[in-house]
Formats: C-alpha cells, sequence, structure tokens
C-alpha cells in the first residue's frame, strides 16, 4: 500500500518540486494549500511531468476548525512535511503581525490536528536561524542568534515549539530542515519559482533583468570581508533540496531517529559569491547580464554556508547539482513563463 502524505504548500515553489519527487518515490499524496503565493495551474504542470496529479484540498491552515476536520477526515495520512508560510522577509518587517498570524496558526493548527496520532513531520526551516556564524561552515549545534526579521523569528520559534511538542508526544517523530538558498528549477522547465512583483531574491532577479523583463542588476555591496567583496551564500538546487525531504521521511519511517525531534543543514556545503553567481550565469546561459555594484541591503548577512556532513552521514543525502545547473534551469523556466500565463 501506499504511504500517504500531507504536503502543505505543495503548489508553491519548493512544494510542487517535492510533490513531484514524492510521487515518482511511489507515494500517495494529498496537498492543502489556499493558493496565496501559488497558481492552482501548477497542478496541471505537476500531472504533466509525473504522470499524475496529487489530490488537492484548498484550505486556510489558519482556519482551526477547517483543519482540524480536513485530519479527521484522513486518518491514513502518515506523514506531514508542512512548506506553507509566508516567507518575503521585506514584508516581515512591515507586516509583522501577518506573519507571525499566518505561519504560527498554521504550525500549531496542524500539530493540535494530528495530537495523538503517529505522524512523520517534516519542517521547512532556514538557515537564517544561524544570523551570521563565527565559524564556516556553519554546523546544526552552532548557537541560534537572535532573528534579524519576524519571518526569521517564525522559524526559530517554530523549531522550539516542534522541539517541545516532540519532547512531550512521543507520536510524534519531527525533523527540521535548514534550507539554505534554494534556486533552480525543475528540469522539465514545467515548476519553477513564480515571484510576485519585484523579486527580492538573487536568482530570480538575475533571470528577469536577463530576459529584459527588469534593468540592470544591483550588486549589494562589494566592500564585505569576502574574496571578491560580494556577500557569500550557500545556493542548493530546488530538486537536490526536494530529494532531502525523502531522506528524512525515510528516516523516520525506517525509526532511525536518535530523537524525537532532529535538525538537518540542507545545502551544497560550498559558499558562491554574488559576483561569482552572475560570471555562472552568464558562463552556464551564454546570456550577458548587465549590473551595477550599489550600496550595501539592510540586514544582509556577509557570509554563510552549511556544514552538510550531517545529512550526508545520517539522511544519506546529498547534492548532486551545481551552480551552471541552477542558473541554467532558472533561465529555462523564465523562458518557459515569459510566454505562458498562470492563473
Ligand atoms: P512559496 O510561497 O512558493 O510556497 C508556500 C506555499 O504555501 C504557497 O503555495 C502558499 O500559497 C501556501 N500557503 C501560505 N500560507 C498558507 C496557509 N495559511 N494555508 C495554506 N497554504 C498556505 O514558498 P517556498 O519558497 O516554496 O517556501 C516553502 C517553505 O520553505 C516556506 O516555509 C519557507 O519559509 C521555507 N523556506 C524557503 C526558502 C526560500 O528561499 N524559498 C528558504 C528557506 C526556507
Ligand atoms: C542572496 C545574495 C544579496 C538580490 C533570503 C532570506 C532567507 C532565505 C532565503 C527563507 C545576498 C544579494 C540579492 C539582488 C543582490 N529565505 N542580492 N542583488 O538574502 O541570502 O536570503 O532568502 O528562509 O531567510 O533572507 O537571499 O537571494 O535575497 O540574496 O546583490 O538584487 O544576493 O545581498 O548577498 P538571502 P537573496
Amino acid at each position: 500500500m501506499k504511504k500517504r502524505l500531507l504536503v502543505t504548500g505543495g503548489v508553491g515553489y519548493i512544494g510542487s518540486h517535492t510533490v513531484v519527487e514524492l510521487m515518482n518515490a511511489g507515494y500517495d499524496v494529498v496537498i492543502v494549500d489556499n493558493l496565496n503565493n501559488s497558481s492552482i495551474s501548477i497542478l496541471d504542470q505537476i500531472f504533466e511531468i509525473a504522470g499524475q496529479k496529487p489530490e488537492f484540498r484548498e484550505l486556510d491552515l489558519c482556519e482551526e476548525a477547517k483543519v482540524a476536520q480536513f485530519v479527521k477526515d484522513n486518518p491514513s495520512i502518515s506523514g506531514v512535511i508542512h512548506f506553507a508560510a509566508h516567507k518575503a522577509v521585506g514584508e516581515s518587517v512591515q507586516n509583522p503581525l501577518k506573519y507571525y498570524r499566518n505561519n504560527f496558526f498554521s504550525i500549531l493548527n496542524l500539530l493540535t490536528a494530528f495530537e495523538g496520532r503517529k505522524v512523520n513531520f517534516v519542517f521547512s526551516s532556514s538557515c537564517t536561524v544561524y544570523g551570521q556564524p563565527t565559524q564556516l561552515p556553519v554546523t546544526e549545534n552552532a548557537p541560534v542568534q537572535k532573528a534579524e526579521s519576524p519571518y526569521g523569528n517564525t522559524k526559530q520559534v517554530a523549531e522550539e515549539i516542534l522541539a517541545e511538542v516532540a519532547a512531550a508526544n512521543t507520536n510524534y517523530n519531527i525533523i527540521s530542515l535548514r534550507y539554505f538558498n534554494p534556486v533552480g528549477a525543475h528540469e522539465s522547465a514545467l515548476i519553477g519559482e513564480l515571484p510576485i512583483g519585484v523579486p527580492q531574491n538573487l536568482v530570480p532577479f538575475i533571470t528577469q533583468s536577463a530576459i529584459g523583463k527588469r534593468g540592470p542588476i544591483t550588486v549589494f555591496g562589494d566592500d564585505y570581508n569576502t574574496p571578491d567583496g560580494s556577500c557569500i551564500r550557500d545556493y542548493i538546487h530546488v530538486v537536490d533540496l526536494a530529494k532531502a525531504h525523502i531522506a528524512a521521511l525515510k528516516r523516520q519511517e525506517q525509526d532511525k531517529m536518535m530523537s524525537k525531534y532532529e535538525v538537518f543543514n540542507v545545502g551544497t556545503g560550498k559558499g558562491s559569491s554574488v559576483l561569482e553567481a552572475i560570471t555562472t550565469f552568464e558562463a552556464a546561459t551564454g546570456v550577458k547580464l548587465n549590473y551595477v555594484i550599489g550600496p550595501r541591503r539592510q540586514g544582509d548577512i556577509e557570509q554563510v554556508w552549511g556544514d552538510v556532513a550531517k545529512a550526508s552521514s545520517e539522511l544519506n543525502w546529498e547534492a548532486q547539482l551545481g551552480l551552471p545547473e541552477m542558473m541554467r534551469s532558472a533561465w529555462a523556466w523564465e523562458n518557459y513563463i515569459s510566454n505562458k500565463k498562470f492563473n
């Protein structure tokens, strides 16, 4: 019998790639999403790639009674991957309550609805919890630093909630995956990131600038204490990231967890600068970019990349795809969406 999983936020960027990998791996998937930052037509795209459509339920996870009813109506769900959240750092500073309400009510309603049931739970956390680490690469044992934004704080506090719930409730197996910087798109170019408005993240800005939707890229600072002066991040291909969720689920299903709550870094273990990202895009696609050097962006971390030894040894997972493939696939996706309207 196929294992049945709930994927919240499953038509979003990382969720849609993960749903494809889960279905390819033989899971039966039900998505819950309120389409707040995504399009229903992604379900057709998923079908085109995977040859099957996941079940879909449009539901706002903030609606406690409806979440409880949904969970009650689905007694065979054995695992939850919880992607659904608001994720724009800048917006969270402008409107913290929007972030605290959505991200906390969602996770609390889910955990409450599943209380008493044996369930595996995988949570989308972020390297943002580390702030600027004093030691690089940063390991899972590095101290969590005061969050730079309400968004970052929702990840930190959610991790604390999960650790406490797992300790108190032996039915839960919980893994938080701390993603580094997810970029790129599925090799089919049928799913990818759909940024609304001006992209705040580097790679969507690069591809939109390259295709002519935006002007030149601004490199936010070239006077950092890094080899070329620009900031360094651990960019990870979204398909590699999707596969890490399957590795986490397998660990839970095979009872390999050392405690009821575990945390893993999910990155490549390699840092790349903003200027390297730009030159890699140019080399991988043959498209020239225009960029200007601008001032530092407030709140930016100078450099961070992950120690991924724990994921390698305990999840048996490692990233396979490098920065050129991330850039090529992001560019193919940008070209695809420039000719397509999502509703
Ligand atoms: P996304 O916005 O593309 O996907 C999130 C999905 O959740 C969307 O489809 C949205 O409609 C849905 N959603 C939001 N609130 C909901 C609610 N109350 N009820 C039901 N559905 C709701 O974002 P993503 O980039 O795929 O991110 C997925 C997760 O990974 C998020 O938790 C995010 O914080 C985390 N994360 C993302 C990044 C990144 O750079 N993309 C990095 C680290 C962590
Ligand atoms: C990457 C680098 C910028 C745009 C954010 C969140 C983090 C996580 C991922 C969810 C930085 C530089 C960017 C541009 C630039 N999300 N840049 N020009 O800031 O590492 O992380 O997304 O958890 O929480 O903070 O990603 O893609 O915004 O920036 O020079 O137009 O590119 O300064 O050094 P970031 P990013």
